[in-house]
Formats: structure tokens, C-alpha cells, sequence
């Protein structure tokens, strides 16, 4: 599968650098993190965003704050990693994969170790691991949803679960890389995906980069290209997976399944198992984020897109019902209803 551009990395100098991913696609800039504090503005800013590629920022982060330090003792150390942690986990509360590489490390941290070197060298590789796993999965993730797309199918995606939201190749988007790899001609339609826009200034532009066949089109206007005969296929990638299988997303997904649902074309989530959290039974469960009003109002134009002081509301996820889902395609095969115990399944044998 053809690499796509690597959005997380750790340098020599323990210092993290990141493609700076609100400037897309018109600066292709880098920026450097050296502390926790950094990482956690990165996060919240967006810089660094895309479930599995924020659990790498946070896992790398934690280890770039912990080399800053030298310790009188392994606990110590331990005490350091865990103010850390909880600091990197309030940046963003929807992904999972954000908690849960940062779950990975504290195991590692709580180990024997023999010294504090010992045990931070430990989080390096387990950070390390984290990213090159990720690699892996979205490549799993492209080999078995490009079985369910027809050469020449017209498909719909929102927001970006492109290369740049992962380690490489993306979620939603990597049986598109792989497909065209192989020949296949896809048409592809991208949601700008509101409020800060990242179909337009991402998926449009990874995929542009990539020579698929890629229309943007306004968030509105799903339906109709659906009504018009031009999707056969929705994909998206996810935030969150509930144990029942509902499963949150960007903003406007939910909808997307709804409206896919009344014209019968099949809806299907993408979905590193790192990114199903079965401590949350139903949708219900998942904290969705709530960000400032002001992307609605003033984001991306040099004027107020809006009467000043209205009032706003913006949930930046929602949560896709799973009786609209019709697959969910994870590194080790697709998930069919009934998704409880096809979950509880996939988890256990993966
Ligand atoms: O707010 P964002 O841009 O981080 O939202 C990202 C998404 O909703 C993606 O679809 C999801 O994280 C999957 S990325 C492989």
C-alpha cells in the first residue's frame, strides 16, 4: 500500500514532532513538542487529531515529558507517570484510543523495573509499539474493507480517517489506497465535514495526493448524491465503539447512516479494535466533546460568520445507532449483527 505522510514522530532529542494538521492543505508545517504541556495543547488545538493518531501524540508525549527528568527512584518515576497520564487524558474525552495507549504505557510502568532508566526506556518501546502496531491495523483494516467495495464504485466519506489521522494508510481510507493500488477506480465523495472542515482540507487533499477520483461536497448535500444513484458505499472511521456496536464519530455521521439507511446503500465503520471500548455497553455511554462555540462562528474566514454574541451549540461527535451500521471492519475481519456478541467475540479472539 502506498505510505502516506507521517503525521507523528519522535526525534533523537526525545522531543515529539508533529505535521500541524489546521494549516492543511495549504502549509505543510512541522512543529516540535517538548513538553506535556505542548502535547496536550496540540491535542485540544487539533494540530495532531484522528483517534488512533492522537493515542500515539499522547503515548509519545508521556514519554517526551518523563525524559525530561531524572529520578531518585522508581517510584518516583511512577508518580511522575501518573500525573502525566491524567493531564494527557483530559485533552480530548471521545477517542478511546487516547486512554487506552496511555493504559498500555502505565502497565509497562508498573512492572518490576529494575530503575527509573530501565522502566522510561521501557515507555519508549512500548510508545514505539504503539504506532508500528498501528501501521499494521490500518493496513489489516484496508485488506478487508476493500473486499466489500465493487471496482468503480462511487463512495461517500466525512471528516478524515486518512493516513494523517493514524500511524499510515488510515482507517476509512486505506482500502481506498490500497484499491487504487490495485486498480480499482473509485469515486469518491468527501463531506467538507463542519465545523473545522477536515473532508475539505484533508481527505479531499489526501486523497488528491493519492490520484483517486475525489468531489467535495457541502455537508447538506449527502442526500443528494445519495437520492441521485452516485454512492454505493459509505465509509467512515471512528472514535468509539460501544459494546452493542453503536459507534461514535464526527459530527453529522449519525445522519449520514440514517440517510444511507433510507436508500439502502450499506454503511460501514472502520474500527481498530483499540478503538472499541466494551466498558461502554450502549452509545449512551460515551462522552461526547464539546467544543467552543467560535468554530461555528469565526473559524476559517477573516470576518464573523455570525451575529456577534449568538448562541451556539457544538457537539463535535455523535453516535451512530448500530441497527444503521452494516459492518463493522476491524485488523482482524468484518463484524456483522448482531453486533453484541460478534464484539464480545472479535475482542476476545484478538
Ligand atoms: O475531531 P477529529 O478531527 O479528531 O475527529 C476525527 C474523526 O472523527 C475520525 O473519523 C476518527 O477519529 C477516526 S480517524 C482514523
Amino acid at each position: 500500500m502506498p505510505a502516506t505522510i507521517e503525521s507523528v514522530k519522535l526525534t533523537e532529542e526525545n522531543t515529539l514532532v508533529i505535521l500541524d494538521q489546521t494549516l492543511l492543505p495549504n502549509e505543510l508545517v512541522y512543529r516540535t513538542l517538548r513538553t506535556k504541556e505542548d502535547v496536550w495543547q496540540a491535542i485540544v488545538a487539533l494540530q495532531v487529531r484522528g483517534a488512533p493518531a492522537i493515542g500515539i501524540a499522547a503515548a509519545y508525549g508521556a514519554y517526551v515529558e518523563l525524559a525530561r527528568y531524572s529520578y531518585d527512584s522508581i517510584s518516583d518515576f511512577r508518580q511522575t507517570f501518573a500525573t502525566i497520564k491524567d493531564y494527557l487524558a483530559s485533552s480530548r474525552p471521545t477517542a478511546v484510543n487516547l486512554a487506552w495507549a496511555l493504559e498500555r504505557l502505565e502497565k509497562v510502568v508498573s512492572q518490576p523495573w529494575n530503575g527509573a532508566e530501565a522502566a522510561l526506556q521501557a515507555v519508549r518501546g512500548e510508545a514505539e509499539a504503539i504506532r508500528t502496531e498501528d501501521a499494521c491495523v490500518c493496513e489489516a483494516i484496508g485488506r478487508h474493507a476493500l473486499t466489500l467495495l465493487n471496482n468503480q464504485a462511487g463512495i461517500l466519506t466525512h471528516c478524515n480517517a486518512g493516513g494523517i489521522a493514524t500511524a499510515k494508510y488510515g482507517t476509512a481510507l486505506a482500502p481506498l489506497f490500497l484499491g487504487k493500488e490495485q486498480g480499482y477506480d473509485f469515486h469518491v465523495y468527501a463531506d467538507e465535514t463542519r465545523p473545522l472542515l477536515q473532508g475539505a482540507r484533508l481527505t479531499a487533499w489526501e486523497l488528491q495526493q493519492a490520484q483517486i477520483d475525489v468531489t467535495l461536497i457541502c455537508d447538506n448535500m449527502a442526500s443528494i448524491v445519495m437520492q441521485q444513484g452516485k454512492v454505493d458505499a459509505v465509509i467512515v472511521g471512528c472514535d468509539r465503539v460501544a459494546a452493542n456496536g453503536d459507534t461514535a464519530n464526527k459530527i453529522g455521521t449519525s445522519g449520514l447512516a440514517i440517510l444511507a439507511n433510507y436508500y439502502g446503500i450499506p454503511f460501514y465503520v472502520c474500527a481498530p479494535t483499540s478503538t472499541i471500548d466494551v466498558t461502554c455497553q450502549t452509545g449512551a455511554d460515551i462522552e461526547i466533546e464539546e467544543r467552543a462555540g467560535s468554530e461555528i462562528t469565526e473559524a476559517w474566514y477573516e470576518k464573523p460568520m455570525a451575529p456577534a454574541g449568538v448562541k451556539t451549540y457544538n457537539p463535535a461527535f455523535d453516535v451512530t445507532d448500530h441497527t444503521l451500521i452494516s459492518a463493522i471492519i476491524t485488523e482482524h475481519g468484518i463484524i456483522r449483527p448482531a453486533y453484541k456478541e460478534a464484539i464480545a467475540a472479535h475482542v476476545h479472539v484478538g
